[in-house]
């Protein structure tokens, strides 16, 4: 990778030395940046020597030109040119200046023009860490999905005892090539609520009503969303796959149960995914005993399930509402209609008719039907590959 690593200034800039040497150890081209604070404490000198770059110190000019590359649109550049930006050690000022946008040297101008994985090192005396101040925005960071790797305990320069001591330069390290390796945190700061799964509706004790669904579309969706960075609050109806480490889950057998556990979880949510084969009919009545065979044939009598898609277009406020559709025929003119009548932003149609298995298998082949009009078909695909792509057009809608 092509690693930006920005030094502010604290005791712990030493230990930057280090650990640019240890990245160029592991393949990485390293371009050191350092704040001003951080020339106090060591010399652009010694990093221009272990990178053999030149040092970026400030955004328009340098005291010592040598180890400076000067331009007014630099900090542009950098960011396009690399491909994850790494502070260490991050002081409780540089920090502040990143939850807010602050720009107002090289790295803090960076930053905000950098769109690649952003890993974080904070080193600190243990009050400064602990200051409801850093905390607020560190959260706002890590909301961000940006990774952050907490200090250690230890002897800190100030004399005291506590959190605050730049982690291991082997923990940092180990961060930034897990960044590397995770997808864009594009859903950071998102909250996915996804129902998932078929409901039961139940006619008497061994008895239900139920939709075929594995439920495998919408986990799919899930653990995509999660890997991107979201929040997930996944409402599953009873299905055989083991929910995504990192998800809320909450399980249900009725469509009465999931409506309610929609609703109840509906205000932090910013993105709906209404994925579950939902019972459209109950029995409209629920025997308290198993009914027992007579010889006679039983007719059945069927009463509507609340349309929780429906209520949602009502009440999604400015939520991007994602419906599904399992047709048979017409899966255009079906998936632009629902997209109409119950006021979704997107309707993921499946031809479930087709000579290709839908229910229970691992690849899925469907049609988007956007708000923007357009129709966009997803060639046959994984699920998980599908959910990646469905997730994409969420947030081309959101822009
Ligand atoms: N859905 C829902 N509540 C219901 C039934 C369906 O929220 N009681 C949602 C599903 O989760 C899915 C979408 O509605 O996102 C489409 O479901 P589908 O059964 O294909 O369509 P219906 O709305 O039942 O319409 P139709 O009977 O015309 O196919």
């Amino acid at each position: 990778m092509r690693i930006v690593l920005g030094i502010s200034g604290g005791i712990a800039a030493y230990k930057a030395a280090e650990l640019a040497r240890l990245l160029i150890r592991n393949g990485h081209e390293v371009q050191a940046v350092m704040t001003r604070a951080a020339e106090e404490f060591v010399r652009p000198l010694t990093f221009a020597s272990l990178t053999g770059r030149k040092v970026i110190t400030d955004i328009f000019s340098s005291a010592s030109p040598d180890a400076t590359l000067s331009s007014a649109v630099e900090h542009i550049g950098v960011a396009q040119e690399h491909d994850l930006l790494l502070v260490a050690p991050a002081t409780a000022n540089t920090l502040a200046k990143f939850a807010h946008g602050m720009a107002d040297d090289f790295l803090s101008t960076m930053y905000l023009a950098f769109r690649g994985p952003v890993v974080l090192a904070p080193a600190m005396n243990n009050n400064m860490w602990e200051h409801p101040a850093t905390r607020a925005n560190l959260e706002i960071l890590k909301q961000r999905g940006h990774l952050v790797v907490d200090p250690d305990d230890g002897f800190l320069a100030c004399g005291t005892y506590g959190p605050g001591r730049l982690a291991e330069n082997e923990k940092i390290v180990a961060a930034v090539e897990r960044a590397g390796l995770r997808p864009a945190q594009d859903f950071a700061g998102e909250t996915v609520l996804i129902t998932a799964g078929p409901t039961q509706e139940p006619l008497d004790p061994v008895r239900y009503l139920t939709n075929r669904s594995s439920g495998k579309m919408g986990y799919a969706i899930a653990a995509a969303a999660l890997e991107r960075g979201a929040r997930v609050i996944l409402v599953s109806g009873p299905v055989n796959i083991v929910a995504p480490a990192g998800a809320s889950v909450i399980r249900i057998r009725t469509a009465r149960e999931m409506r309610d556990a929609v609703f109840a979880n509906l205000e932090p949510a910013t993105v709906i995914v209404k994925c579950a084969a939902v019972a459209d009919f109950r029995p409209a009545s629920e025997a308290a005993q198993k009914i027992k065979k007579t010889g006679a044939s039983v007719s059945l009598e069927l009463e509507p399930t609340a349309d929780i898609l429906a209520e949602l277009g009502q009440k999604r406020g400015s939520r991007v509402l994602v419906g599904f559709a399992a047709e048979t025929e017409n899966l255009a003119h079906y998936a632009r209609l629902k997209l109409e009548t119950k006021k979704c932003d997107m309707v993921v149609a499946n031809l479930v008719s087709g000579e290709e298995p839908v229910f229970d298998s691992d690849s899925n082949e469907v049609l988007l039907a956007l708000r923007t009009g357009e129709l966009a078909p997803l060639a046959r695909a994984s699920k998980r590959e599908i959910a990646g792509q469905i997730l994409d057009h969420i947030l081309k809608l959101k822009r």
